[in-house]
């Protein structure tokens, strides 16, 4: 095992001890990935890959990909494994991985679980690199927020076009009503941000990516955060369980990190 020692990352902007590697960020819609993903790509400058953004990207800009996905996200369904697994694959060549990512919003099937610990090299077998992140498995954080509070955040929410800043309208409003605090930008709500299309995305998430946390789970290389907190809390507990997860290369499986 590499020794925390030698793992200083010298250029990391907060106060993580540790090269952050590959993290995975997994929890419910609306459970705070993408707040929070912003949150850490702050303080350590890593960059964030959120399939969902770029579904969105590729579905706004009419592309082969975006068009294919785009029934599928309307419907709160699951763009196919193959086509979210080469988009990663392309993003993961780019050098900013170099020294890690957070990774928002994947894998969410077993396949692209599956897929991810081939391609980075990093599977039960041990440490790999083909993938970035500094040659470090990867570890999976899991934020969990009760059902009905992920409700109110996915109906709530609204974002910034231009910034891409996350608001909630019950929760984290603007300062002026459906505009950006950064630029004045008229804020969106997201097409599949409705109670109806909310519902299938939680009985695919159910299905689908629930046994994924299971997977990393068991592997040892996992913890939870309590996401029913403050986001600057949120941010301290996923902090706290990156630094416990890399500096023990392992961690016991099913320990929950609250930080109140
Ligand atoms: P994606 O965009 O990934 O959607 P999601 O997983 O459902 O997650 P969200 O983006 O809705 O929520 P979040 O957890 O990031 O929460 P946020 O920080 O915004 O995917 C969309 C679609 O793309 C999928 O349905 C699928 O079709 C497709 N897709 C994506 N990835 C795929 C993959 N790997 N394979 C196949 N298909 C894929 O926060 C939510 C709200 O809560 C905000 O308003 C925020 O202000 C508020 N909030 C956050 N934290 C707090 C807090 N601590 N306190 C109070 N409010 C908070």
């Amino acid at each position: 095992m590499t020794s925390v020692a030698a793992d200083v990352h010298a250029e990391a902007k907060g106060s993580l001890q540790v090269k952050p590697g590959p993290i995975l960020l997994m929890g419910a819609p609306g459970v705070g990935k993408g707040t929070q993903a912003k949150e850490l790509v702050a303080k350590w400058g890593i960059p964030q890959i959120s399939t969902g953004d770029l579904l969105r990207y590729n579905r706004d800009h009419g592309t082969p990909l975006g068009l294919k996905a785009k029934e599928i996200m309307a419907a709160g369904k699951l763009v196919p494994d193959e086509l979210v697994n080469a988009m990663v694959a392309e993003r993961l060549k780019q050098p900013d991985t170099a020294n890690g990512y957070i990774l928002d919003g994947f894998p969410r099937t077993l396949g692209q679980a599956k897929w991810l610990d081939e391609h980075i090299g990093a599977g039960p077998d041990g440490p790999g690199g083909k993938g970035g992140g500094g040659a470090l498995p990867v570890i999976a954080v899991s934020i969990t927020v009760g059902y009905n509070e992920l409700l109110r955040r996915i109906t709530g929410r609204r974002t910034c076009p231009a910034c891409g800043t996350i608001y909630n309208i019950y929760l984290q409003p603007p300062k002026v009503d459906e505009k950006c605090d950064l630029d004045g930008t008229p804020l969106v709500r997201r097409s599949d941000d409705t109670e109806e299309v909310f519902r299938e995305r939680m009985r695919t998430y159910e299905s689908q990516t629930a046994p994924v946390v299971e997977h990393y789970r068991a592997l040892g290389r996992f913890e939870e955060v309590d996401g029913a907190q403050a986001v600057s809390a949120v941010a301290a507990g996923v902090e706290a369980a990156v630094e416990r997860l890399r500096s023990s290369g392992t961690k016991a499986a099913g320990t929950e990190t609250k930080t109140k």
